[in-house]
């Protein structure tokens, strides 16, 4: 898919999955995708699980989400950084960034191959998801679950949202000039 196609297709979708594999060479391309976005200092510090284990993927499914695509993803990505990060910078750490650079790419890549996802995190955050789902892929302590994407080959045509219109966003020179 042409890039500005893919960048303008891509979207959250929450809604059911197909009842088809994601192949592993797909989701490999997904993951590079994902190791190949720049990183503060190039410090790549976003690690990745792919869970395709039928059991981990309905364990995970299971913790009560009201979102189609967490209930019926055939393939999770979850994403990994560490609880303590360590600044690389003049006293900074860049690792929430690092890890959605990649995120975005991942999704990007997903769009491209006709899979679709949906951006999890808030979700993670409440009722100890993060935990329990960090514990089904026997994360080590010190590391913890940022991000999760539900991945399928979508099942229904899901509402894309509209954005604001590039004059109420975006200017040249000047902030708010005309
Ligand atoms: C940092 C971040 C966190 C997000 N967390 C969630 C989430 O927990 N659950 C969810 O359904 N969508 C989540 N999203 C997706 C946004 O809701 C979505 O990107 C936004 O509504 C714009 O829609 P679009 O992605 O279709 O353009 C998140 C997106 C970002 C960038």
């Amino acid at each position: 898919m042409e890039f500005f196609t893919t960048v303008k297709k891509r979207h959250s979708y929450r809604g059911g999955f197909q009842d088809v594999a994601v192949a592993r060479w797909d989701l490999e391309k997904i993951v590079q995708a994902g190791l190949d976005a720049p990183s503060g200092k190039n410090a790549q510090t976003t690690q990745f699980v792919i869970v395709d284990d039928a059991t981990l993927v309905w364990q995970i499914a299971q913790l009560h989400s009201t979102n189609k695509a967490v209930q019926q993803a055939r393939v999770f990505i979850a994403c990994i950084l560490d609880k303590n990060p360590e600044a690389i910078y003049e006293g900074f750490a860049f690792q929430v960034e690092d890890c959605a650079a990649a995120v975005e790419n991942m999704l990007l890549a997903i769009t491209a191959l006709g899979y679709a996802s949906v951006w999890i995190d808030g979700w993670l955050r409440i009722e100890g998801r993060a935990q329990k789902i960090g514990q089904l892929l026997g994360l080590p302590d010190g590391k913890y679950i940022r991000v999760l994407l539900p991945i399928g080959m979508p099942a229904e045509n899901y509402k894309q949202p509209a954005k604001k219109l590039f004059a109420q966003r975006v200017w040249f020179n000047r902030y708010g000039e005309k």
